[in-house]
């Protein structure tokens, strides 16, 4: 509509009047803020943004290529897709703890994305000037308010924070007064697909908080292929009342994956493989939730699939805790 078509042309010459000629650098993450961020931002200053894309190898299946497909295929932006998989899967190895997890991850991730960062500045003769990041309002509230709020850190959620300052760069934050719904609106208005801009939040540790105590390929390539048959199937269904679909009607939804095997029959033979949990949640804020009604028959076409289709699983639970006492991740 006319309003955000308004706001779009307001904040696409708010950002050509800040940036000039000088080149940007954004770490494009697949999540909805750093995606509308490099949207609003590309469609300013085209190809003064390079995006840098850390691809961990705890993303979701086949997301790394969506996010490549969309950006550098339909948008025609710069991006430099950094695999980094074998590093963080190497760092990971013999690593249990969930908060030793997250500081692997985010470390090893500002440390990549200083690597490409560095790259840029030794090749054009200017080099970057700017760091773009997806911040939104409530986040600038958040780390304002932070003192107040919460006395210990219950999980430490990755930021970089610091990074600005360390690359000697400029801060760009174009979302910095826009709310989660009108972050999304803007990302539609900016012509990126409904799925991506109203997708279920990811964690920035991504599988690596979805697998329970130690990391490894294996468990994460199981995990994957679980957890796109539920969200596929959350798609799928319907509530009838409200015509609304099951995906729509959660908060977040996702596949854990246990590392313990349980005892299983298939055919003549007897499985002994891996369990699964699936977890969805309806909250408005994320401090509290409670667990998703799912209709039956939604489970039992998941746990059918996922049994049939993934082998290596062979028992799928669902999780009934609300939070608090849980949390919505299992770590
Ligand atoms: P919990 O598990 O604490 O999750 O109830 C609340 C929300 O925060 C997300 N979450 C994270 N996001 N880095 C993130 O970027 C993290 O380390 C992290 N841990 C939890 C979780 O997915 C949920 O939306």
């Amino acid at each position: 509509d006319w309003v955000m078509g308004d706001y779009i042309s307001e904040a696409v010459a708010h950002i050509r009047e800040q940036v000039g000629d000088e080149e940007v650098i954004l770490g494009l993450s697949g999540g909805v803020d750093s995606s509308v961020a490099a949207a609003l931002i590309h469609r300013a200053i085209g190809d003064q943004l390079t995006c840098v894309f850390v691809d961990h190898g705890l993303l979701r299946l086949n997301e790394g290529d969506m996010v490549m497909d969309m950006f550098v295929g339909k948008l025609h932006a710069k991006v430099i897709r950094a695999d980094a998989s074998d590093l963080f899967l190497g760092k990971l190895a013999g690593v249990s703890d969930p908060e030793a997890k997250r500081k692997i991850i985010g470390g090893e991730f500002v440390t990549v994305f200083k690597q490409e960062a560095a790259k840029l500045k030794g090749e054009g003769a200017k080099g970057a000037k700017w760091l773009a990041q997806g911040t939104i309002y409530p986040d600038v509230i958040e780390s304002g308010g932070a003192k107040s709020k919460k006395a210990v850190t219950i999980k430490s959620h990755h930021n970089v924070g610091g990074l600005p300052a360390e690359l000697g760069l400029k801060l760009l934050e174009p979302l910095r007064e826009l709310f989660k719904d009108e972050v999304r609106e803007l990302g539609v208005a900016l012509g990126l697909p409904y799925n991506m801009v109203y997708r279920h939040p990811f964690p920035g540790p991504g599988l690596g908080v979805r697998i329970l105590g130690e990391v490894k390929k294996e468990y994460a390539d199981l995990l994957r292929r679980a957890d796109a048959i539920f969200i596929e199937e959350l798609h799928n269904f319907k509530d009838e009342a409200t015509g609304k679909t099951w995906y729509q009607l959660t908060s977040q939804a996702f596949t854990v994956f246990l590392p313990v095997k349980s005892v299983g029959v298939m055919g003549d033979g007897r499985t002994y493989d891996y369990v699964v949990a699936l977890r969805a949640v309806q909250t408005s804020d994320f401090m509290t939730a409670d667990w998703a009604e799912l209709p039956y028959a939604l489970l039992k076409k998941v746990s059918g699939r996922i049994i049939n289709e993934v082998r290596g699983i062979n028992r799928v639970t669902y999780d009934v805790s609300s939070k608090p006492p849980a949390t919505i991740e299992w770590e």
